[in-house]
């Protein structure tokens, strides 16, 4: 700002050098006009100055906000003719604003279709702003690159028609990396699907172990049965051409005698019987494994858990030591809707578990406790091991978590076994007894 003080006239000077003929009175007040008339002047020039600085301020603040802004924008008149553009532009395209300034915002267009869109959508200016539409604009490499466009129409401040304003955002990034999260997202579920497929094989070698122990026993006297009714046969047969060759009532006797025909006879039965026991028993082995591997296509059907737990107990105890028993305190029926595969998947790994967790205990022992309570069937898996560290008991349900030696446990039983649970609208809890070991709790809805 300039210095008033210094501009100000010397009023004595101007006194003195009052024209000839002029009142001294009136060349007073001539002076004092223009006094005011100075003083007005320096106060104009002062606001000017502020509002000056003002506008200077507001003109800096919205080109850094032009600037900073990431997406694309153009001011065109009417004709489609750039007014103004900003930074991101000039980077996108590769060409400064003054290369720009004056040319068509067509020309930044990709390709003739895009042209005749934007020209279509210059048309509507005068009606409601176009929104996203995915026009392909030319980048400074040379490449099309798809940019989502909004326009806007643009106008004075007594609403006469100055042109639009369009903004943009290039979708490409967004695309791919849309895609990108898609594929992760994919990859992930195939690996859940290899997850779950290695922990059932997992649970599979399990039971097989339990399944091959309870095979051997039927097959084995299924066998040792049928050989005997094959040397048997061999024994009738030869009776039997004796009777029919007309040998003496005594040499029948004898060969009767001889051969044990009596002792074959009242064998027969019991031999037969248990022979179709243990296939009996073979079949329901066979079944059951049936239920368990693939060929049980995760249906929802009515079961009932008691016999899930009472199977999935036998097998992982055919496999267990001696020293681990497990007592079952169920009620006649515990009817549940789910897939009767998947529930044992669960219950056995929790067997196991309790199993690998009691090792050191002399006398390990774990209690199943089930019962309905409201609307829900609840079953409790209480072993006598040392608990759950507390550090570990927020990991537990994590997948790959293991506290077991390198080999011996994958870390993820209980991890899908929480899946499985939650699938069937239920929970599993893990905690500590008050008693000391640690406590599971499967619920799951009771069937209707
Ligand atoms: N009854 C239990 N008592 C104490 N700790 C347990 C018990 N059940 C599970 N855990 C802890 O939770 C961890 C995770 O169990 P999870 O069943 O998920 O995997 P894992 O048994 O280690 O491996 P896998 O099930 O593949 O054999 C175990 O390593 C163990 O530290
Ligand atoms: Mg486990």
């Amino acid at each position: 700002m300039s210095n008033p003080e210094r501009l100000l006239p010397d009023s004595t000077a101007l006194l003195a050098a009052a024209p000839e003929g002029v009142g001294e009175g009136a060349w007073i007040d001539v002076i004092q006009k223009m006094d005011e008339v100075y003083s007005d002047l320096l106060q104009y020039e002062v606001a000017l100055e502020e509002k000056n600085a003002r506008l200077e301020e507001s003109q800096g603040f919205i080109l850094s906000v032009l600037t900073s802004i990431s997406d694309i924008l153009v001011v065109c008149d009417r004709g489609g003719r750039i007014e103004d553009v900003n930074r991101s532009l000039e980077v996108f395209t590769g060409r400064s604003l003054d290369e720009l300034r004056g040319s068509l915002f067509f020309d930044l267009l990709a390709d003739p279709a895009a042209v005749g869109v934007a020209k279509g959508l210059f048309a509507l200016r005068s009606d409601a702003p176009v929104h996203d539409c995915e026009l392909a604009l030319r980048a400074a490499d040379g490449s099309a690159v798809p940019v989502s466009l909004n326009c806007t129409p643009r106008y004075s401040s007594v609403g006469k028609s100055l042109g639009v304003v369009v903004t943009g955002r290039p979708v490409g990034e967004l695309r791919k990396a849309y895609s990108a999260l898609r594929q992760a997202h994919d990859d992930l579920k195939r690996t859940q699907q290899q997850l779950l497929h290695s922990e059932k094989m997992a649970s599979l070698g399990r039971l097989v172990a339990g399944v091959a122990h309870e095979l051997n026993n039927p097959i084995s006297f299924i066998l040792g049965n049928t050989h005997a009714l094959k040397r048997y046969a061999a024994r009738l047969g030869e009776y039997l051409a004796a009777v029919h060759s007309g040998e003496p009532p005594e040499a029948l006797l004898a060969l009767r005698e001889r051969l044990r025909i009596d002792r074959i006879l009242g064998d027969l039965d019991p031999l037969i019987e248990g022979t179709i026991e243990g296939a009996e028993r073979t079949r329901d082995i066979v079944d059951g494994l049936k239920r368990f591997s693939a060929l049980d296509r995760e249906e929802s059907v009515r079961f009932d858990l008691v016999t899930v737990v009472e199977r999935s107990v036998s097998w992982v105890c055919k496999a267990a030591p001696e020293r681990f028993t497990v007592t079952v305190t169920l009620p006649d029926s515990l009817p549940v809707i789910g897939s009767s595969g998947q529930i044992q998947q669960v219950v056995m790994n929790l067997v196991q578990n309790a199993c690998d967790a009691t090792a050191e205990q002399g006398a390990a022992r774990l209690e199943i406790a089930g019962v309905v309570e409201g609307a829900d069937v609840v079953l409790r898996f209480h072993d006598n091991g040392p608990g759950i560290e507390a550090r570990h008991l927020a990991h537990i349900f994590d997948p790959f978590f293991t506290t077991k030696p390198v080999g011996s446990g994958t870390g993820l039983g209980l991890s899908i076994s929480y899946g499985i649970v939650e699938r069937h609208g239920g929970k599993l809890l893990a905690a500590n007894h008050a008693d000391g070991g640690a406590e599971f709790v499967l619920r799951l809805p009771l069937a209707g």
